[in-house]
């Protein structure tokens, strides 16, 4: 009963092309927002969904939950969201009620987590002791830190940190709900993700594994690899 997810989808999905704001468009027949609740609420843990929707959007998300109903037990609330997901994940904080203690924040893009994946984060935030979760991937290719020049010129290449040591990171993120609402009211600066706020204080956050499956739908290609994932599962 102390468990939410805070889930935002309120981006337009620029980097997939035109169409519907990215979390409203169709995976296997479901609205890949619909698939993200879903991977929420299938942990006993979580009895609680924050959608953060696109703004312009709110009525329409309240009715696609109606349309495709989650378990009974999960009780969803729908938020607008902001100009950037950082504004959109404040927003969902900000609809928690008093009681909820451990959060987890989920992009909708990342629709088909498995459970398991959502029970190891809570898990560790829970008994593990650390105040923030990240499920985290280890690189397939070898990563280099350039100076960006943009306009397809070339690169200079500034070195090439140890792959062993890099991990690509997914959600959901499991937090300490105070710690989470503590990052967002004090850290400033370029983050791209809710753990590295939490980093900048000072507070020490672990990884656990995450999964293949976790991946994020970005781009157009993306779309093709989920719904295969979904259907090899339908077998
Ligand atoms: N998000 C959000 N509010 C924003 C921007 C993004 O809630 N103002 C959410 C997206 O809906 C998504 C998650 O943050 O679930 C991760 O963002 P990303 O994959 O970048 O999605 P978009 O911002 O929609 O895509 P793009 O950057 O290609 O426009
Ligand atoms: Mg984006």
């Amino acid at each position: 009963a102390r468990t939410a997810a805070v889930i935002p989808a309120a981006g337009r999905g620029v980097r997939l092309g035109p169409g519907a704001p990215k979390a409203l468009r169709m995976l296997g027949g479901t609205p890949m927002l619909i698939h993200a609740v879903r991977a929420m609420s299938a942990s006993r843990a979580v009895s609680l969904v924050v959608v953060v929707a696109p703004p312009d959007d709110v009525a329409g998300v309240r009715a696609l939950l109606d349309e495709y109903p989650v378990p009974d037990r999960t009780e969803v609330l729908v938020v607008p969201g902001g100009a950037t997901r950082r504004e959109s994940v404040r927003r969902g904080l900000d609809a928690l009620p008093d009681r909820v203690t451990t959060v987890l924040v989920h992009d909708a893009a990342r629709p088909l987590v498995p459970v398991d994946t959502v029970d190891a984060v809570v898990e560790a935030v829970r008994d593990g002791g650390a105040a923030a979760v990240v499920p985290a991937m280890p690189l397939a290719d070898t990563v280099k830190e350039v100076e960006p020049a943009g306009d397809g010129a070339p690169e200079p290449v500034l070195g090439t940190p140890e792959r062993a040591r890099l991990r690509a990171v997914q959600t959901p993120q499991g937090f300490d709900r105070a710690t989470l609402v503590r990052a967002h009211a004090e850290v400033t600066g370029e983050v791209t993700d809710d753990a590295g706020m939490v980093e900048r204080l000072g507070v020490r956050v672990v990884a656990v594994p995450g999964h293949e499956e976790a991946f994020k739908v970005t781009r157009p290609l993306d779309l093709v690899l989920a719904e295969a994932v979904l259907a090899r599962r339908r077998v």
